[in-house]
């Protein structure tokens, strides 16, 4: 029989007694709705073949190819394989590979009209220390907000691009990928399926806020860059081989630590979910 538990009062649920390949819509009903409460839900000790997680990730929704074609599984284009090809062919350690995710906190493809509903992870291989996913909900982050920054944002929408205002930041796009029109999105964001308010920002893709001066736009973003991950909200997830790990980016913010030993292996394979199909898939498994 499935368990389910909460992971910290704000965010996360783990899920044990389940083998993901033998589910039917009922065993998987209970499973859906835990994730949306919690925003992450951590699937332990999963057996898993590349079909299994395509077929298991497609029951959260439309899986389709992540824009770093660099990075895609050679022959299944809707899988990314995080943490191989680490080093560079002079011996060095290939920096944006290493430290996929930990530059800071974010929310997978707000870049794009439609973002990623949902991002899945499955461990192949993990190190013996570090190398931990860092997770934090915003509809907390909403909730204790500034009643300043509330008013603030209500009704403003930010305007986020794949590399944000940093440059190099888009280094595993191919450089044809590279120059995009902003995506604009709702500050505070209500959530389809919850009903919900979030908080929705990224500092590392957002470009400006609408109808803000530059210098207050320097000084919003750099606010909400401080603030937006109250400790209560997190959860860190340490890693299990076999374990399934799916967050919700219509709610939630992550970070990877980047700090495990980069000699060692910590190789996942990840699916990114849309809501819709945006029509974006290009092979079918
Ligand atoms: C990501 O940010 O999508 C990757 C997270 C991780 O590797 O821990």
């Amino acid at each position: 029989m499935t368990t389910i538990r909460r992971l910290s009062e704000f965010t996360g649920v783990e899920i044990t007694d389940v083998d993901v390949r033998g589910l039917d819509d009922a065993g998987f009903r209970p499973i859906y709705e835990a994730w949306l409460e919690g925003g992450v839900a951590v699937v332990r000790d999963q057996e898993l073949e590349i079909a299994d997680f395509l077929h298991y990730s497609r029951r959260f929704g439309h899986v389709v190819p992540h824009p770093s074609k660099s990075t895609r599984h050679p022959e299944h284009a809707d899988l990314t394989v995080l943490g191989i090809d680490k080093f560079n062919a002079d011996g060095t350690l290939n920096e944006a590979i290493y430290k996929r995710g930990a530059a800071g906190w974010h929310t997978d493809g707000a870049y794009d009209e439609e973002p990623f509903k949902a991002t899945q992870l499955y461990a192949l291989a993990v190190p013996s220390r570090g190398g931990d996913t860092h997770f934090a909900s915003m509809y907390r982050a909403y909730e204790v907000l500034p009643a300043r920054l509330k008013s603030l944002l209500a009704g403003r929408r930010g305007a986020f691009t794949y590399g944000g205002r940093s440059k190099g930041s888009d280094a595993l796009l191919d450089p044809a990928d590279r120059d995009h029109a902003p995506a604009l999105h709702p500050l505070l964001r209500t959530h389809e399926e919850s009903g919900r308010t979030s908080l929705y920002f990224d500092p590392g893709k957002i470009n400006f806020i609408e109808g803000l001066s530059p210098a207050e736009n320097t000084a919003v973003i750099e606010e909400l860059t401080a603030l937006m991950v109250p400790d209560e909200a997190r959860y860190d997830h340490a890693w299990r081989k076999g374990d399934i790990v799916i967050w919700d980016n219509r709610c939630m913010v992550h970070r990877a630590a980047g700090d495990y030993p980069p000699a060692e292996d910590r190789i996942h394979w990840r699916t990114s979910i849309k809501s819709h199909d945006t029509g974006t898939r290009v092979a079918a498994e």
